[in-house]
């Protein structure tokens, strides 16, 4: 059997301020080499909150996660730069840098070769439809426009696991359906993993594995 490559393990979220609410009660999770996962859930549940713990972007109030076998929980800035490539709700783009440098902005984190790492972000750029506009600064575009730039980001570091929160959820449907095809096909064909959070069912029965999240739980649906 393989290895998980992110492994959560009774994750719990309390959040104090203003008022205490308990959004995780409970959370075991292992993804594995190939594994889709689809989080859905009703507004205010947790998804993003979940998502950003097991992106090593916050941490929890009690539980491990485990990324690659090694304990991800803090000072893992460098483990997350290399292995996970995360796709915010918001986007989080740079709104002063270009299309091409939102891209390459995990390169000067990790500082990569500058010409290899704008010919691989274009690369990035071409994959989602956005090769003409990778010198539009990130306020220039369009909402699904810069969607799919924090995709390309998300590529741009041959990441293990893709964590995505509503990846095409500013999306046409023709444009939302390769996407799709993108995410998916990263898991399956490369034995990669993809998480992601959906309101859109036809998208999470392309998904191997589908959850629920409700009352801070993860129950398996459809
Ligand atoms: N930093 C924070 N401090 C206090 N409460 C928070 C914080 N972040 C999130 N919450 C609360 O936790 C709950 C879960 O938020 P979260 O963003 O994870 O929901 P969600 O399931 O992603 O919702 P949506 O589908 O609307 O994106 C919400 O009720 C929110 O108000
Ligand atoms: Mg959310």
């Amino acid at each position: 059997m393989s290895h998980p490559i992110l492994s959560a393990k009774n994750i719990k979220k309390r959040f104090t301020h203003p008022t205490p609410i308990e959004v995780l009660s409970q959370i075991d999770l292992d993804i594995l080499p190939g594994d889709s996962v689809a989080i859905m859930g009703r507004s205010g549940e947790g998804k993003s909150t979940l998502l950003q713990i097991l992106g090593t972007l916050d941490t929890p109030t009690e539980g491990t996660l485990q990324l690659l076998g090694k304990s991800a929980l803090k000072g893992t800035d460098n483990l997350r730069n290399r292995h996970i490539g995360f796709v915010f709700q918001q986007f989080n783009l740079l709104e002063d840098f270009t299309a091409l440098e939102n891209v390459m902005m995990p390169a000067r984190i990790g500082r990569k070769d500058f010409s290899q790492a704008k010919q691989k972000a274009l690369e990035m750029l071409e994959l989602v439809g956005l090769k003409e506009r990778a010198h539009h600064f990130a306020k220039q575009l369009s909402g699904g426009e810069k969607q799919r730039v924090s995709i390309a980001r998300a590529f741009f570091n041959d990441p293990d696991i893709i964590l995505a929160d509503e990846p095409t959820g500013n999306l046409d449907k023709a444009t939302a359906e390769a996407i799709h095809t993108l995410l998916l096909n990263f898991a399956h064909d490369q034995n990669k993993a993809l998480l992601l959070v959906t309101h859109d069912p036809e998208l999470a029965r392309l998904c191997k594995k589908q959850y629920t999240l409700s009352g801070g739980c993860l129950t398996s649906s459809l």
